[in-house]
C-alpha cells in the first residue's frame, strides 16, 4: 500500500533541486515536493528515467553526473533558470563498495563514493544557502542513512560519506539559520530501492540465498517486521520542505520504523 502523505500546495512558488531524482528516494521526494507545487528540478545521470518522472509529476528534467564542483555549479544556475532555488534535496547516493573490508578497499572507491555522497551536499549547499539568504527562506535536507552514526563492516567510505553529511548539515544549520533557512538530515534505515538491492544481490550470492530471502531476513530485524517504504522516508523530506518544519533545524532524522539499522 503507498504510504504517500495527505499534501496540499503549499510549495507554490518555491523553487526545488532533488538529486537522486531518477529513482528511489530522490525519485519519491522529488514527485511529493511537485506535488505540493514546487518547481523541481529533477537531477540524476538516467535522462529517460528523469523524463518519466516529468511525464509524471511535470518536475524538470536534469541530467548530469554531480560528481565534479563545476557540475553542481551547472545544476543551480539551471535552477535559477526557474526562480531561487530555496529548497535542495540531496538524495543521490553511491553506495560503493559495501562488501569490502578496509584491506579490500580502493582509493578510487572513496574517491568516487565521497564526491557523490558528500562532495556534492557541500557544493550544492554552498550556491543555495546564497538564494537562501537572499530569500529568506530555505530548506537543505541530506539524506545520510543508520549508517551515518554507526559503523558498518565492509563500507567503510559509504559510512565516512554518510557521517561526514551529518557533520556539514549540523554546522549548515548554523550558518542559514539567521536568513530563515534550516537544515536537516534523514537517516533511513533499509529501503528496498535500487542501491539496496545490489547490496541484497551480492550478501544472497555470498550466503548462497535468494536475495527475497535476504530482505525477509532484514524485514525480521526491524521491530515492525517490515522494510521501510520509500514513500515514508520521502513523507519526512517532503515535511522538512515545508515552512511547516520551521522549528526543526541541525537535527539527525531517524526514519526506520524503530531499527537502529
Ligand atoms: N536504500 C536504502 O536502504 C538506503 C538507506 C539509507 C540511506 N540511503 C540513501 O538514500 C539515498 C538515495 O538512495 P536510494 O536508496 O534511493 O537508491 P537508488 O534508488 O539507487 O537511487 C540513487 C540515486 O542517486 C543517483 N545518482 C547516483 N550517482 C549519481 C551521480 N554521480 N550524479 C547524479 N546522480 C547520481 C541515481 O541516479 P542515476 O543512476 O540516474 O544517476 C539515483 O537517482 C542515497 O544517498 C542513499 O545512500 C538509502
Amino acid at each position: 500500500m503507498s504510504q504517500a502523505a495527505a499534501i496540499d500546495r503549499d510549495l507554490d512558488g518555491k523553487v526545488a533541486i532533488v538529486t537522486g531524482a531518477s529513482n528511489g528516494i530522490g525519485r519519491a521526494a522529488a514527485a511529493q515536493l511537485a506535488a505540493r507545487g514546487a518547481r523541481v528540478l529533477a537531477v540524476a545521470r538516467d535522462q529517460s528515467r528523469l523524463q518519466s518522472l516529468e511525464r509524471e509529476t511535470g518536475a524538470i528534467p536534469c541530467a548530469i553526473s554531480i560528481e565534479t564542483a563545476e557540475a553542481c555549479v551547472e545544476v543551480v544556475s539551471r535552477a535559477r533558470q526557474f526562480g531561487s532555488p530555496t529548497i535542495l534535496i540531496n538524495s543521490a547516493g553511491r553506495g560503493g563498495y559495501l562488501d569490502r573490508p578496509i584491506f579490500e578497499q580502493t582509493s578510487e572507491d572513496w574517491r568516487q563514493t565521497l564526491a557523490v555522497n558528500l562532495d556534492a551536499c557541500f557544493e550544492l549547499s554552498r550556491h543555495v544557502a546564497l538564494d537562501i539568504r537572499r530569500s529568506g527562506f530555505g530548506r537543505i535536507v541530506m539524506i545520510s542513512s543508520t549508517a551515518g552514526e554507526v559503523g558498518a563492516p565492509a563500507m567503510s567510505a559509504y559510512c565516512a560519506s554518510k557521517h561526514g553529511v551529518i557533520g556539514l548539515m549540523r554546522s549548515l544549520a548554523h550558518d542559514i539559520a539567521p536568513y530563515g533557512g534550516t537544515c536537516n538530515a534523514v537517516l533511513p534505515s533499509w529501503v528496498r530501492t535500487e542501491m539496496a538491492e545490489q547490496d541484497a544481490l551480492k550478501e544472497a550470492a555470498q550466503r548462497g540465498l535468494s536475495a527475497d530471502a535476504v530482505w525477509a531476513e532484514r524485514a525480521q530485524q526491524n521491530p515492525a517486521g517490515r522494510i521501510l517504504d520509500v514513500q515514508e522516508v520521502a513523507n519526512v523530506v517532503s515535511f522538512l520542505a515545508s515552512a511547516a518544519a520551521s522549528g526543526v533545524n541541525g537535527q539527525a532524522i531517524t526514519v526506520s520504523i524503530g531499527s537502529n539499522w
